[in-house]
């Protein structure tokens, strides 16, 4: 079967059974700070799991696009991928077990027909949080699901979210497909990895909202919540060996084996390539596009971007290849997700952008890690060269530890890091963190000030017309921001409300902050503010807000200026002789 074959199935059966169908969210969401990506169909939803009415009904479905990228390193086997789409139906309070269970079985069984001895079923076994799920398990076994096939597994394998730190959340019956007749092993169940059981589906049963110090409250409406993994159900359907057999990477399979002409197995890095081209492709052309950058999900995307191109050049595959595979890419999705379409110039663009960038350095880091091996000790890579690596020939330190491990040696994490914060960047080890789920800190308040900062040396220099004008001191905390700069006399009243306007209209046109890498001569030829210096040859990081400000920079920032707030300027005096200071929050 086909992608936009199961797609529709999925639709109609759910629409004819009463669904609104709704379409999928952006991949950046909209108000958790806690994830980076949207990583579920219930997570655009979760303000209507809680409680609020939604305008289209109380069920719905659609096909979400999902990034996950917990598994990365597992991207390269039969079954992960990075983005992958979600097929799924809700009850905001309306059905609950027994009929979402009902439907689950009719649609595979009388609309894809799935033989019924193939489906296996797991459900909660209760714990102290909550009771075992029997009422799931009666549905199943008056469906005629065999008892000897439906498995009580523990809060590990049956309980979901929350998808964050807190929110909706409950125990769930996942559905399996049994993929042979034998045991892996005496208890074998949907809970080994021997791959007898793949699961395809996971109905959820929203009862209970986890709070922010780790209890578990009953939910005022109980909902539904289920997913279906689209690759995943076609690759199974399919009796395929991988899931890159599946439709909407066949045409990209193919131009990869076209293009690779060396003498071993690169069933691994092709994948990967498809894998990470792809989901670069969805977050480029994304609604809320979003581009490389050294922060949050520009990180991720660049990562991925960057570790395309090296196995793309470890397996001799020119790096051109690589838009062309976004493009074929675009070609597949773009009915279903016409945004990729609209995006298109763009996605290829920035994709080339990116490519570029790291293409120019990569092999010189090549050469340079090679290098490395000979002087390291303890078969052990100091924090300070990765950085170097980092730092100059722009290797991710996820890459120099991939990189490392490929050659059975470590890399000394903590002394990367120790290098980073000494360089004033916000590490990426911070969107790590809150990519796994954790809260939001001080440090996104801070470098939206810091974007501040940015903004209101641009409108001094416009409102007081002076170009000499720069930056004299800086500093920066969660609550405010104080700004030094050269001027000869106080602002006046009508001067600093001028300012404030300027920078909150910038505000207001919700521009991307965008960052880039060049030389220090480059950054000055295009006119970025900032210290030159002595820091001749050395590749820099300019930030960019629309055409408004420029300027050589560590970040962290925001990554548009719509996420500021109001800008307000509550002090302005002289800091010393020709230099004024500035004090300014965001409200
Ligand atoms: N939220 C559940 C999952 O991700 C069901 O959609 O599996």
């Amino acid at each position: 079967m086909k992608a936009s074959e199961l797609r529709e199935k999925y639709i109609q059966y759910f629409v004819n059974h009463g669904h609104a169908r709704i379409k999928s969210a952006s991949l950046i969401p909209d108000n958790d700070p806690t994830v980076l990506f949207t990583t579920a169909g219930m997570h655009p939803l979760v303000p209507y799991l809680m409680g609020e009415k939604h305008p289209l009904g109380k069920r719905l479905t659609n096909v979400q696009k999902c990034i996950r990228t917990g598994d990365i390193d597992e991207v390269g086997d039969n079954t992960h991928c990075t983005f992958f789409e979600m097929l799924g139906n809700w009850s905001l309070g309306d059905y609950f077990k027994e009929e979402s269970i009902k439907m689950s079985y009719e649609f595979l069984v009388d609309e894809l027909k799935i033989d019924k001895e193939k489906i296996a079923i797991s459900v909660f076994e209760g714990d102290e949080d909550a009771p075992r799920d029997e009422v799931s398990a009666k549905c199943w076994k008056d469906l005629g699901i065999a008892a000897d096939k439906i498995f009580y597994l523990p809060k590990k394998h049956n309980w979901w979210g929350p998808a964050g730190l807190t929110g909706p959340c409950g125990p769930d019956t996942e559905i399996f497909i049994i993929t042979r007749e034998e045991d892996c092993c005496d208890g074998c169940s949907p809970a080994c990895n021997c791959g007898k059981y793949v699961e395809i589906w996971n109905n959820v049963f929203m009862e209970y909202n986890k709070t922010a110090d780790g209890k578990y409250e009953p939910l005022k409406q109980k909902n539904v919540d289920t997913g279906m993994g689209l690759e995943r159900m076609l690759f199974t359907l399919g009796g395929y060996k991988s899931v890159y057999e599946v439709d909407v990477f066949t045409p990209v399979m193919k131009l990869l084996d076209k293009v690779v002409n060396i003498d071993k197995d690169t069933t691994k890095e092709k994948r990967i390539i498809a894998d990470h081209i792809r989901t670069a492709t969805f977050m480029l052309g994304d609604e809320k596009g979003i581009t490389p950058s050294n922060v949050d999900q520009g990180y991720i995307l660049r990562r991925l971007i960057r570790r395309a191109l090296r196995f793309a050049r470890q397996i001799e595959i020119s790096p051109d290849t690589l838009p062309e595979i976004s493009a074929l890419y675009i070609e597949i999705y773009k009915d279903a997700y016409p945004e990729i379409g609209e995006n298109k110039e763009k996605i290829i663009d920035e994709l080339k952008k990116e490519i570029d960038r790291f293409d120019k350095t990569l092999n010189r880091g090549l050469a340079e890690f090679e290098k490395l091996k000979q002087y390291i000790q303890n078969n052990r890579i100091s924090g300070k060269a990765a950085f170097r690596l980092y730092d100059t020939f722009g290797f991710p330190i996820e890459i120099t530890i991939e990189l490392a491990a490929e050659s059975g040696i470590t890399v000394d994490k903590e002394g990367f890091d120790a290098c980073f914060k000494e360089h004033q960047q916000k590490s990426q080890a911070g969107s790590e963190q809150r990519f796994k789920g954790g809260l939001a800190d001080a440090g996104e308040q801070t470098a939206k000030l810091h974007t501040a900062t940015h903004l209101l040396l641009a409108a001094l220099k416009k409102v007081l017309n002076d170009n000499s004008i720069y930056q004299r001191g800086s500093n920066i905390t969660a609550e405010r921001l104080r700004f030094d700069f050269n001027f000869g006399r106080p602002l006046t009243e009508e001067e600093i409300k001028e300012v404030e306007e300027q920078v909150n209209s910038v505000i207001k046109q919700n521009l991307k902050v965008t960052c880039s890498e060049m030389s220090v001569e480059k950054a000055r030829e295009e006119g970025a503010e900032g210290a030159f210096g002595d820091r001749y040859g050395e590749v820099v990081k300019v930030y960019s807000i629309g055409n408004f400000s420029k300027e050589i920079c560590g970040g962290p920032h925001a990554t548009n200026t719509k996420d500021l707030g109001t800008f307000k300027i509550t002090k302005e005096q002289s800091s010393s002789a020709g230099v004024r200071r500035i004090r300014a929050v965001l409200e």
